[in-house]
């Protein structure tokens, strides 16, 4: 029986840009999927289809029961969408807009209040509940968005780069709002940038790459397939780099990568901080200075690294940026990109979650 979330063999073109190339996805009730992957890999556009806001060319996809192709109404009415650029409205407080959601998927009135003050508490956000959304911070509107897509508690939900532009606290606090819905059962498809992120929420992760699928698995799975952790070593003397790549080498489960302007070396390892006692002693024996040394879990990056031989592309555009195997750049996940203006529209007609054309049924963008 295909999961709360199932697709099989998605595509989606804009022109000559196959941003879905053939996505399989399937993800059982109450669990979460994470859909990690760099700018441009293609999970707004999955997201967008899942969430009927996009009419794929081929494929087929099944959400919460549903066909959502065939009936893309009733999909909305079991789905809660937090898209990436908030789609909050300005000039309401918000208070009025998580009311308003309410409103739209026809609570009663004391109810939608009830359920708004709670949020707004949720998000620390009651200090500012009644203050129009405007004025709000980029954080704040986040935060609000989300607790937008909340008001009804939809079993599906999806949730494109939930923290992006979250503080600590505030991305924290997000992750254990998450974790309680989970627990009541809801079915959760988050995009992230970020393997610690995907890493905490997700039951599973499938790491995307122009439009393709590239891994899938649990976050430990991806991490023994990248190779465990790795030691960083930032080594003062430029001149002594050949000779601490040397000892790191023999110490390390795969190449070395040397990272020119900071002058660190990094090397994948197993044996966690006693390896790394070990590494530092060695590298005293010869006389190496070091600036810095650190044991850290594997990035996004290492996962392309390894799985690809390439790190992320920059914004998708353009495939890889040269660093390949041993040496040279940390590559991709930088500069956050654009993406389509349109997935923001939540509800206007009260029947269900989002909706592309308000008011006019079934009807597709393309
Ligand atoms: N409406 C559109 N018109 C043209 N090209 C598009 C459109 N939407 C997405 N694309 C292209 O499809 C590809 C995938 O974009 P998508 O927004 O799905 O990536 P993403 O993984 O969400 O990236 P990001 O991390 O930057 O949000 C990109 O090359 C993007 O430029
Ligand atoms: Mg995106």
């Amino acid at each position: 029986m295909p999961g709360a979330i199932y697709a099989e063999g998605l595509v989606k073109t804009f022109g000559e840009v196959r941003a879905l190339d053939g996505v399989d996805l399937d993800v059982p009730q109450g669990t979460v999927l994470g859909l990690l992957g760099p700018n441009g890999a293609g999970k707004t556009t999955a997201v967008r289809c899942l969430t009927t806001l996009l009419r794929p060319d081929a494929g087929r996809a099944v959400v919460a029961g549903v066909d959502v192709l065939r009936h893309p109404d009733e999909v909305r009415r079991s789905i809660g969408l937090s898209g990436q650029f908030a789609a909050v409205d300005e000039y309401l407080t918000g208070r009025e807009n998580l009311r308003m959601v309410g409103r739209l998927y026809q609570m009663g009135g004391r109810e939608a209040k009830a359920r708004a003050d709670e949020l707004l508490d949720r998000f620390h956000l009651a200090d500012a509940a009644d203050r129009i959304t405007k004025t709000y911070s980029g954080g704040m509107r986040r935060r609000l968005d989300l607790a937008a897509a909340l008001v009804v508690r939809p079993p599906v939900m999806f949730m494109d780069e939930p923290t992006t532009g979250l503080d600590p606290r505030n991305r924290q606090q997000l992750w254990d709002v998450i974790q309680e819905l989970v627990a009541g059962g809801t079915t959760l498809l988050l995009t992230t940038q970020y393997l610690e992120e995907a890493d905490h929420l997700a039951h599973d992760i499938a790491v995307v790459d122009h439009g393709r699928v590239i891994a899938r698995g649990t976050s430990d799975q991806l991490k023994a397939r990248t190779g465990g952790e790795r030691v960083e070593v930032v080594v003062h003397d430029r001149e002594r780099i050949g000779e601490a790549r040397a000892v790191l080498a023999g110490f390390g489960e795969g190449g070395t990568t040397y990272e020119e302007h900071t002058r660190k070396l990094t090397v994948p390892v197993s044996g966690g901080a006693r390896l790394l006692a070990e590494v530092i002693r060695e590298l005293d024996a010869r006389g190496i200075e070091i600036d810095d040394i650190a044991l850290r879990r594997p990035t996004l990056d290492d996962v392309f690294i390894s799985l690809t031989g390439h790190a992320a592309a920059l914004n998708g555009e353009g495939g890889a940026n040269g660093a390949s195997g041993g040496s040279g750049g940390s590559g991709g996940n930088g500069g956050k990109a654009e993406a389509g203006a349109d997935d923001r529209t939540r509800t206007a007609d009260g029947t269900g979650a989002p909706v592309p054309d308000a008011g006019t049924g079934g009807k597709w963008s393309q």
